[in-house]
């Protein structure tokens, strides 16, 4: 594998990944999420690169980022509801999961096997460059080794796939810095919170008029997310935290301080934003024991909580 190239977010660097994507290769690229690890969804081979780079699991199926509604609708099939939702939030931070057409040309291995595709219109313009110029579907889940934090800048990518994939286009710092939201729907249309994130679910419901129910426990493999300590950084996690215990490094929020703060000001976008970001700094320092102050349990507090939470259960 020849050195990871870094790419400038111009029209040559998003031109270079384009090539990169229809040769066959990988290429780290921005959202408004987090950094997404692109490959041609219609290739197998190009989709075995991203398992291999990530050294992921197979059961556990990708998302596939397209450009537009237009476009998603040749390789699912819209439920009412969530053609709803698409017209609302999209391009957004929001996955659907939605039956797989048999017609779609989507590699079986990014479904893993699934009749259903997870499937995402980014808003971040770089992506929608991206996409534009390469002009086909691209599987992309976070670009972080298996098991480890979602990167939010170009050079958390680096620091975990360096020397692993072609290229990483680089677009400094991810907006929402939280995966997307991702619903799920019944065969009667009830739309399901697969994972908490950028958009809100009490929005969805609005709009929908109807509840947004919580995932089903005995849905195994359909409820994404299922590693509790996929967020973990290395040091041991505890919440709730009003102040830090002794060797402990505290992470604030509001008017709680801390070594480092998600939000001194108690913003919930800024937390979110900072999350990842500060969780990859607390590697850096070789944090042990860490403390998060506690973080209300509404609006996008309750996708920086699930992460939290994640990060703070018992490891293997
Ligand atoms: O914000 C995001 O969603 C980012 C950016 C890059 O788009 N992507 C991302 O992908 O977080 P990933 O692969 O790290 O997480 C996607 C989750 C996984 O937990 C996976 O199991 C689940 O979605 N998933 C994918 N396809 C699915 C399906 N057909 N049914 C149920 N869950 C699915
Ligand atoms: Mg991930």
């Amino acid at each position: 594998m020849p050195e990871t190239r870094l790419l400038s977010p111009d029209a040559s660097g998003i031109e270079t990944a384009a090539a990169i994507l229809t040769e066959g290769g990988r290429v780290a690229f921005p959202t408004e999420t987090v950094y997404g690890l692109g490959a041609d969804a219609r290739s197998d081979a190009a989709v075995a690169g991203i398992f291999a780079a990530k050294d992921r699991p197979t059961f556990n199926p990708l998302i596939v980022h397209v450009a537009d509604i237009e476009t998603a609708r040749r390789y699912v099939e819209f439920v009412p509801p969530a053609l709803t939702l698409a017209r609302a939030f999209w391009p957004g931070p929001m996955t659907l999961v939605l039956p797989l057409r048999s017609d779609s040309g989507i590699a079986p291995l990014v479904t893993a096997g699934l009749p259903t595709l997870g499937i995402r219109v980014p808003a971040h313009p770089l992506a929608q460059s991206l996409l534009r110029a390469f002009d086909g579907p691209i599987a992309g889940p976070s670009a972080n080794p298996s098991g480890r934090i979602s990167p939010t800048e170009a050079g958390h990518v680096m620091g975990g796939l360096s020397g692993r994939i072609e290229a990483v286009l680089d677009g400094g710092a991810c907006g929402v810095g939280l995966e997307s939201t991702i619903f799920g729907f019944d065969a009667d249309g009830t739309c399901r919170l697969l994972r908490p994130g950028g958009v809100i679910a009490e929005a969805a419901s609005d709009l929908l008029g109807a509840p947004v129910l919580p995932h089903a426990p005995d849905e195994g493999i359909t409820s994404p997310g299922q590693m509790l300590s996929h967020y973990a950084p290395s040091g041991a996690v505890r919440l709730d935290a009003t102040a830090a215990d002794e060797g402990e490094t505290m992470l604030g929020f509001g008017e709680i301080p801390g070594d480092f703060t998600l939000s001194a000001s108690g913003d919930l976008a800024e937390a979110a934003a900072r999350l990842f970001t500060l969780f990859h700094k607390l590697d850096e320092i070789g944090a042990q024991r860490i403390a998060v102050a506690p973080i209300p349990e509404r609006g996008l507090g309750v996708a920086i909580n699930d992460r939290l939470r994640r990060a703070a259960a018992p490891r293997d």
